[in-house]
C-alpha cells in the first residue's frame, strides 16, 4: 500500500477514535534502535518510545531472536498447559517483585492488568470501594475508565459505584492552593478524607500511578506515597502500584518507580515496556493477595510463550545493559538540558519527571500559568518537522512527554535538545 492508501484505509476502516497526533497521520515502517523511519524514507529520532513501551530499542536483536526461536517452537497453548516461558518470566518477576513469594498473573495489556488488580484487591479484602487519584489514567475498560480521572478518556457511562477519586499531588497547580513543602503534603491527607466521607470506611484499596503518564507525568512530592500507603491500610485496604508506565527501570536505578517513594505496594502492574511492544500485562501481588483469588480465571492469550518469552528477553536485557543506571545518568543529562531550555523558553512552565520519564508543560506565560494546548500541539508538529518525535498529554494538553528507550546516549540527547530548541524556536516565530 501507498502512504496515501494506507491514510484513506485508516479513515475509512477504522473507528475515528483511533486519534493520531499529527495533523496528516505519520505513516512509520520501519523502525530500529532509538530511530523509526516513514514512507518516503525519513528518519526520525524516537523520544517517546512507542508510548513508553519500546524500552530496549526498536527490534532489539537479543529480544527479537528470543521470539524468532519460540515462535517457531511453540506459538500457543493458551494457560491451561504449562509452558517454559511463563514459568520462566514469573520466576523472574518473583526475583524482582517489590517483596518475597510475589506470584504473577500475565494478561495482554495494562487495562487487563488493573482490572486483575482490582479483582484481587477485592477478593483479598471482602470490600468493594477504590480510591483512585484524580488525573489518573488506568485503562480503556469499563472499570479502566471508571478508574480514570480524566475527562478525556472516560467515554460512555464510564461512572461506576465503589470508585472515588482523591485530589492528587500536582504540586506545579496545588489543588489547595499550597506550596511544597510548607503544604505538608496535603493532598495526601485528602485520601483519609475521601475515604471517610465517600465510603464505609473500610476500603478494597487504592490504585495510583507513581508518576501519572497520560497526566502528564505528574510527579508527588518523596512523602507522598508513604503517607498514602499507611492511610490506605489503616482502612483495611491495599496499595496498588500502577507501573505501566514507570515500570522496567524507567524511572531511573530502580525496578518500579513506588521504590523511589520507600513504599512496598501490595499489588503492582505492569504492561508497556515490560515486552518492547509485544502484548503484555502483569498483575504481581503479594502472596496473601494472589492467593486470595480462588475462583478459577482465564486469559487465553495471557502468558502466552512469544509475549513472556519477549518480557524474560527484555527484563535480562535490562539487567545486563544495566539500563536501569542508564535511564538515571542519561535522564540527569536529559533534564539538565530540559532546564536549560526552560530559561530560554518562556512557554515551558514547568519541568517534572524521573529517570528518562520528563515532561515540559507549557503554559501562555509563567505568571499566569494558563495551559497553552494550541502551542502544544504546533510545537509536536514542528517537532515532527525537526526529525524528532515526542508524546502529548496533560487534562488540558499541554504536556510535552519525554519518554525515549532507555539505552539511549547522551549524544542521542545532544541531537534531540538540538532539534527540541529549534521547534522551539520555530513555534515562537
Ligand atoms: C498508567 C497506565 N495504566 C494502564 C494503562 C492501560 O494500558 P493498555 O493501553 O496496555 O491497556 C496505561 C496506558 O497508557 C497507562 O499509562
Amino acid at each position: 500500500m501507498t502512504k496515501d492508501e494506507i491514510i484513506l484505509a485508516q479513515q475509512e476502516c477504522l473507528f475515528p477514535a483511533v486519534f493520531h497526533y499529527f495533523r496528516e497521520p505519520l505513516v512509520l515502517t520501519r523502525a530500529k534502535d532509538q530511530f523509526v523511519w516513514d514512507a518516503a524514507g525519513r528518519q526520525y529520532l524516537d523520544f517517546f518510545g512507542g508510548i513508553l513501551t519500546v524500552s530496549v530499542g526498536h527490534s532489539n536483536p537479543q529480544v527479537n531472536a528470543a521470539v524468532h526461536a519460540q515462535v517457531d517452537k511453540l506459538q500457543h497453548v493458551s494457560t491451561v498447559f504449562a509452558t517454559e516461558p511463563q514459568a520462566a518470566l514469573a520466576r523472574k518477576v518473583a526475583e524482582i517483585a517489590p517483596g518475597p513469594g510475589w506470584k504473577s498473573f500475565f494478561t495482554c495489556s495494562g487495562t487487563e492488568a488493573n482490572e486483575m488488580a482490582i479483582l484481587a484487591a477485592r477478593c483479598y479484602t471482602g470490600s468493594s470501594d477504590i480510591i483512585a487519584l484524580r488525573h489518573s489514567y488506568h485503562g480503556r475498560s469499563a472499570m479502566g475508565m471508571a478508574l480514570t480521572g480524566n475527562q478525556g478518556w472516560r467515554l460512555g457511562p464510564a461512572t461506576q459505584p465503589g470508585i472515588t477519586f482523591a485530589h492528587n499531588a500536582y504540586c506545579y497547580r496545588c489543588p489547595f492552593g499550597l506550596t511544597y513543602p510548607s503544604c505538608e503534603v496535603r493532598c495526601a491527607q485528602d485520601v483519609k478524607e475521601v475515604i471517610r466521607t465517600t465510603t464505609p470506611g473500610q476500603i478494597a484499596g487504592m490504585i495510583a500511578e507513581p508518576i501519572q503518564g497520560v497526566g502528564g507525568f505528574i510527579t508527588p512530592p518523596k512523602e507522598y506515597f508513604s503517607i498514602v500507603a499507611k492511610i490506605v491500610r489503616d482502612h483495611g485496604g491495599v496499595f496498588i502500584s500502577d507501573e505501566v508506565q514507570t515500570g522496567w527501570g524507567r524511572t531511573g536505578h530502580r525496578w518500579w518507580g513506588i521504590e523511589q517513594y520507600g513504599v512496598t505496594p501490595d499489588v503492582v502492574t505492569g504492561a508497556k515496556g515490560l515486552a518492547n511492544g509485544f502484548p503484555i500485562g502483569l498483575t504481581a501481588a503479594r502472596p496473601e493477595v494472589a492467593n486470595s483469588v480462588k475462583k478459577l480465571t482465564l486469559s487465553t492469550f495471557g502468558g502466552g510463550p512469544i509475549s513472556t518469552v519477549a518480557a524474560k528477553a527484555v527484563i535480562d536485557f535490562i539487567e545486563q545493559e544495566n539500563l536501569a543506571a542508564n535511564a538515571a545518568t542519561t535522564g540527569a543529562y536529559l533534564r539538565g538540558h530540559l532546564e536549560e531550555l526552560q530559561r530560554k523558553h518562556r512557554i515551558i512552565g514547568d519541568v517534572r519527571g524521573m529517570g528518562l520519564m520528563q515532561a515540559l508543560e507549557l503554559v501562555q506565560d509563567p505568571v499566569s500559568k494558563a495551559p497553552a494546548p494550541v502551542e502544544t500541539v504546533r510545537l509536536m508538529e514542528a517537532a515532527r518537522d525537526h526529525g524528532i518525535l515526542i508524546g502529548k498529554g496533560g487534562l488540558e494538553g499541554n504536556v510535552v512527554r519525554i519518554s525515549p528507550p532507555l539505552n539511549v546516549s547522551t549524544a542521542d540527547v545532544d541531537d534531540f535538545i538540538k532539534a527540541l530548541d529549534a521547534s522551539l524556536t520555530s513555534c515562537a516565530a
